[in-house]
């Protein structure tokens, strides 16, 4: 086989039964669990799977839990219910979720914490007379694990600490060891998904390219798991010039999950939602563990509460302003009105917080807590370290700015965006009709599973974590746990269709070419112009993505806006949105680090034109704080209490966008009393 040069890169195709994309939480959950699956199917039947997982970059250290994390953000134990986890995910994301995937992903999400801990993870324990030890320490005094009734220390209601700088490392080497480091291969980029040949509403395959190595692949599939995260980087960072680079979510995380499902005809969802973290200003540090488990409360620059100051604010959205635990997007909602009236910075009060709990615990807890901290930012954003070092910051003596950052789009995290996926069998009903289904309750919704969970609406098309749309608050266990669903579920689809043949509606030598059209175009217009980067015939990947920024930045609602949009401008955005696509096709790539930035660049495109659709569709601001529609600056429960879906049409690449009827599964009302978190 020839070895392949930068101009004329060798083809490598490979037949598969499951594709699993992405190296993230989620498909190395699938990876662990879909040997288990594909085992107990040959020694039942004789059938055999390929089973194969390509990542982008290095597993190891790949996905938004790169650096690491020092919390378990969705771990619901034996005294919570899943209903519970439900209603606060709904909560959270102002009343439009699916119950059916939230509840499910309740019921299982622990199975994958307990395996962590089985894995090796520290997991920090409070012991029998109620002494914390964080995980180092419980796993040297040999204290219980969570599956043998140890108990965690919880940051919040659904929280857990962890010492977890090598949090990925360890699901990771999990993964590898269950799949076998023959079934891995790393630093693949899929740029698209093929659809069958002979049925377009089924998947065939991937094709993508090698970053390291001259090559492209071309893989077919029965079965294929599209699980490459969220999307980052669409929007102007608040981090430019000397800053560039650092963002919160990671910025190797480009939309693929929601372009590729799109153009392969799935159905999305919510995809106007969006999550603007609060974080500590320009190290994009995190605030869960100062918030919940140091108690420590946020400012105005005259060090008033402005969640206590401005609670008036959240009568104008009921219900769920009146829930104990305000959403996200309310809590942002509340700060960035004492940033637009002039009375910023706004500050965490580490300096109150860390006194006040020097008044309860002993000077050596004091001493521990003051290292966790720190710690808190070594394990999952180290450069928030960096910034405290060099910006001399004490949080005993110094409190520390905070500022909501650009948005992001995700389906993990704080945020719902994705793609519409089949629910549990057993919750929610099925499309077919009630006689079918006896054991169904029928005043479940139809139309929310469709025989495969976490099946889009492409057969044999699956996907989880930040690709399953309108559930949320799933975190790090949760996609994980959504990747082993979908691993079983996928089995189950080859089973069922053994004797598919997938074929590609495009062959594979066009596919290629299509993959390398950027480096065809430098090849050919790199001797016109003596500088390298400036030549009338292409663009570079960094200066297009510095126009899509600037587009959303401006029209979409970021932060030069802050947040805020209209028809108008949603209009304006459209059309820029528009020109930009049609440069988008003169992008070069002068190296294979550049093509990878260009097929990154073409996916945030699409999904930052799906964000940009949906908002304009919804005729209210259902997220104030994340982002408003000043001309619709109301949250409208009759009217819009409702999902927003859309489907892109790759031939016509026009988008058709429409509502889904919404239903509650788990009753709500419970919110809205007592303290839920
Ligand atoms: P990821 O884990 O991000 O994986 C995506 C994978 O896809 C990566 O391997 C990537 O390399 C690969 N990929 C992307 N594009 C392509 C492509 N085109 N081709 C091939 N591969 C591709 N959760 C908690 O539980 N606790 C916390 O404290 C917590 N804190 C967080 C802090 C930060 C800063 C961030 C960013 C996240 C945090 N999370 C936390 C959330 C958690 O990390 C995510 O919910 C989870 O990682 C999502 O899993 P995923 O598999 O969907 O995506
Ligand atoms: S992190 O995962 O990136 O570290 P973050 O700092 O937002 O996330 O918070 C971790 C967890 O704490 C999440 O479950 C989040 O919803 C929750 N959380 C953060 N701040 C608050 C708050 N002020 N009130 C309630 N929950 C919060």
């Amino acid at each position: 086989m020839s070895q392949g040069t930068f101009g004329n890169p060798e083809i490598v195709e490979e037949e598969l039964d499951i594709l699993l994309i992405g190296g993230g939480m989620a498909c190395c959950g699938a990876a662990y669990e879909v040997v288990r699956w594909a085992e107990a199917l040959k020694a039942e039947t004789g059938q055999e799977l390929k089973i194969k997982l390509v990542d982008k970059a290095a597993m190891d250290r790949s996905g938004a839990v790169a650096q690491g994390l020092s919390a378990i953000n969705t771990y619901i134990g034996p005294d919570q219910d899943p209903a519970d986890y439900a209603r606060m995910v709904s909560n959270d994301l102002m009343g439009i979720t699916r119950d059916d995937l939230a509840y499910d992903l309740g019921r299982h999400v622990d199975e994958s914490v307990h395996l962590f801990e089985e894995w090796g993870l520290p997991i920090w324990k409070t012991d029998g007379e109620g002494v914390r030890h964080d995980g180092a320490e419980a796993q040297r005094e040999g204290l219980p694990t969570l599956k043998d009734g140890g108990r965690p220390v919880r940051s919040g209601k659904w929280q857990i600490m962890i010492n977890g700088e090598s949090y990925k490392w360890i699901v990771a080497e999990a993964a590898k060891k269950a799949l076998g480091l023959d079934r891995v291969q790393e630093r693949v980029f899929i740029v698209k998904l093929v659809n069958d040949k002979n049925d377009p509403s089924r998947i065939a395959g991937a094709v993508g390219f090698s970053t390291r190595e001259n090559k492209i692949y071309v893989f077919k599939a029965k079965a294929i798991l599209l699980a490459a995260g969220g999307c980052v980087n669409l929007f102007r960072p608040r981090s430019v010039g000397e800053g560039t680079g650092r963002a919160w979510y990671p910025v190797w995380n480009a939309g693929s999950t929601y372009a590729m499902a799109a153009e392969a005809g799935a159905e999305l969802t919510m995809m106007e939602n969006r999550f603007v973290p609060a974080r500590f200003k320009d190290g994009y540090g995190p605030v869960g563990a100062w918030f919940l488990l140091f108690k420590a409360k946020a400012t105005n620059a005259v060090g008033e509460d402005y969640m206590t100051k401005n609670k008036a604010m959240l009568d104008d959205y009921p219900p769920y302003g009146q829930a104990a635990v305000p959403a996200s997007c309310l809590r942002n909602h509340l700060m960035l009105k004492e940033m637009k009236e002039g009375r910023g910075p706004i500050y965490m009060d580490t300096v109150t917080a860390l006194a006040k709990l020097a008044e309860t615990l002993s000077p050596k807890e004091v001493k521990h807590l003051e290292a966790e901290a720190w710690e808190d930012f070594l394990d999952m954003c180290v450069g928030q370290c960096g910034i405290w070092v060099g910006e001399d910051v004490d949080p005993r003596e110094k409190n520390s700015e905070l500022m909501p950052t650009e948005p992001y789009l995700l389906g993990s995290h704080s945020g719902c965006c994705g793609i519409w996926a089949s629910g549990p069998t057993d919750l929610g009903a099925p499309t077919a009709s009630d006689e079918e289904y006896p054991e169904v309750p029928s005043h479940l919704p139809r139309g929310w599973n469709w025989g495969y969970r976490s099946m889009t609406t492409v057969q044999g098309l699956f996907t989880a974590g930040d690709g399953v749309g309108a559930s949320g608050h799933k975190f790090s266990s949760g996609s994980h746990t959504e990747g082993r669903m979908c691993a079983k579920s996928m089995v189950k689809y080859a089973r069922d269709n053994k004797d598919f043949k997938p074929e590609l509606d495009t062959p594979a030598a066009q596919l290629a070419e299509e993959i390398y059209a950027p480096v065809r175009t430098f090849l050919e217009h790199k001797d016109y112009t003596t500088a390298i980067d400036v030549n009338p015939n292409y663009i570079t990947p960094k200066m297009l993505q510095f126009r899509l920024q600037k587009i959303m930045d401006e029209y979409v609602a970021g932060v030069a806006t802050y947040y805020t949009t209209n028809e108008h401008m949603l209009g304006v955005a459209e059309y820029k949105l528009g020109l930009l696509k049609e440069d988008a096709r003169k992008m070069r790539a002068k190296d294979l680090h550049e093509l990878l930035r260009a097929w990154e660049n073409y996916h945030r495109i699409l999904t930052a034109e799906a964000h940009m659709k949906h908002i304009q569709f919804r005729q209210e601001s259902r997220y104030p704080g994340f982002y408003y529609r000043a001309d619709k600056n109301f949250v409208d429960e009759q009217n819009w209490k409702c999902f927003v879906n859309s489907i892109y049409d790759k031939k016509s690449k026009q988008w058709t966008v429409f509502k889904r009827k919404h239903v509650d599964l788990v009753d709500k009302s419970k919110l809205f009393k007592a303290a839920a978190h």
